[in-house]
């Protein structure tokens, strides 16, 4: 009985061996390694040939380049104390944006009149509503001023 499955046995796995190698199997480059080859061409051809830095020097420009655009962002020009520590973290330290929208570029009296009405009630929004609850109206302005001159600053310090 012992020796009949035993016999069996193996007769299955010669079978399955002939069957494997009457199909070219992946590990012998049949069919399916066919299919990987496939693949290895497509990702060749659609990956776009990016232009290698060339030398040392460039690579190091590159570099330097990135970290100045990244200092460029914390603070190009001086801002109030009040701002800083009131606006700037949702609005950027110049009023470039960041969860709050961007302020640089508008005027005074546009900024004002956006104040006011969170401040009423006018428009709805809870973050800025409930930041301008404590703040009095002359604040409001002076805020506002501020955030007008940002335009002017910067190109200030563009000459
Ligand atoms: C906690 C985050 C946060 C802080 C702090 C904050 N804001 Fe805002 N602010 C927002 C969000 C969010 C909006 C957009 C609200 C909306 O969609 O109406 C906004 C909108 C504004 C707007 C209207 C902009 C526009 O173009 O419609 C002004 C002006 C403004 N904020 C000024 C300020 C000032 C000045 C301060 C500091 C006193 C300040 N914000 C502090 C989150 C903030």
């Amino acid at each position: 009985m012992k020796h009949i499955t035993v016999a069996l046995v193996t007769l299955v796995i010669i079978g399955a061996m002939i069957y494997t190698a009457s199909q070219g199997g992946a590990y012998h480059g049949g069919e399916a390694g066919n299919v990987i080859d496939d693949i290895q061409e497509q990702t060749a051809a659609a990956t776009p040939n990016v232009p290698a830095a060339t030398d040392d020097r460039e690579i190091e420009q590159e570099k330097l380049k990135a970290l100045r655009d990244k200092a460029g962002n914390v603070g190009k020009f001086n801002v109030s104390h009040n701002y800083k520590s009131k606006c700037a973290s949702c609005h950027g330290m110049n009023g470039e944006g960041i969860i709050g929208p961007k302020l640089f570029g508008l005027e005074a009296d546009a900024v004002y009149a956006k104040l006011l009405e969170y401040k009423s009630g006018r428009k709805e929004n809870l973050i800025m509503k409930g930041l301008l609850l404590k703040l009095d109206e002359t604040a409001l302005r002076e805020y506002a001023d501020e955030i007008g001159t940002f335009k002017e600053r910067a190109a200030a310090l563009q000459e």
